[in-house]
């Protein structure tokens, strides 16, 4: 069971550093747990969280390892930092970054290549699940990814991310059986998951852990969610 912690563009160094010296007191364990700050707070969560079982992974991450690529941060650099690993191909990338398949593809390639653990985002919009191409999206989506031992996939349906419209369980459960006959990997459910509607979603037999944005960025609502996983039997 993994829960994930996007913290978006939220957390400034100073933030991170009161959350994580937080997060290193509570007692965690059961479950595999990971933050993802905004790049300029990594160092710090990485620092604050050495010791702990805690991983800290970016929200994205160029395929070159460097070059001219402004705004843009490698692997490498990331590792030589010691985060463990990067979300890639989010939904707000892809909205209001450009972002594509086929780049979520080279990201995910490249990211894996240089030893990073990978959390590969998919789901599709309100309007595509309206006019029932749900299976076509994610089957596209998909389509570019190979099984990697680091590599883990996450379902966010578009229009439940930051809304508070939860995917019921059984929508998630069917998204999630999905996926798995496209590709062998774990799955992690992502959209309006909050404390009350964790152990519901969790326990599903497809869903594997939980990538958290909103709920991610309050100590008590992050631990919660963490301990609904813990008490998930494997
Ligand atoms: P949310 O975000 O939990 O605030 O809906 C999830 C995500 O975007 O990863």
């Amino acid at each position: 069971m993994l829960i994930a912690g996007n913290w978006k563009m939220y957390k400034s160094p100073a933030e991170a550093a009161e959350f994580c010296l937080g997060l290193r007191e509570e007692e965690l364990d059961g479950v595999d747990v990971v933050v993802c700050p905004p790049f300029v707070s990594l160092a710090v969560a990485v620092q604050l969280l050495a010791g702990t079982e805690i991983a800290v992974a970016s929200q994205n991450v160029h395929w070159e390892q460097e070059g001219a690529y402004t705004g843009e941060i490698s692997a490498s650099m990331l590792r030589e930092l010691g985060v463990y690993g990067a979300i890639v191909g989010h939904s707000e990338r892809r909205q209001y970054f450009g972002e594509t398949d086929e780049t979520v593809a080279k990201r995910v390639r490249g990211a894996l290549d240089a030893g990073l653990f990978v959390i590969a985002c998919i789901g599709e919009t309100e309007e595509e699940r309206e006019r029932g191409a749900t299976e076509e999206v994610l089957r596209r989506q998909l389509s570019v990814l190979e099984a990697d031992d680091n590599l883990v996939v996450a379902y966010e349906p578009v229009w439940a991310i930051g809304t508070g419209k939860t995917a019921t369980p059984e929508v998630a459960q069917q998204a999630h059986a999905f996926v798995k006959t496209l590709l062998n990997v774990s799955v992690l459910y992502g959209g309006s998951v909050k404390p009350d509607n964790a152990a519901d979603l969790l326990g599903l037999p497809d869903v594997d852990g939980a990538l958290v944005g909103g709920a991610s960025l309050e100590l008590d609502s992050f631990v919660a969610i963490c301990r609904a996983g813990a008490r998930i039997p494997s």
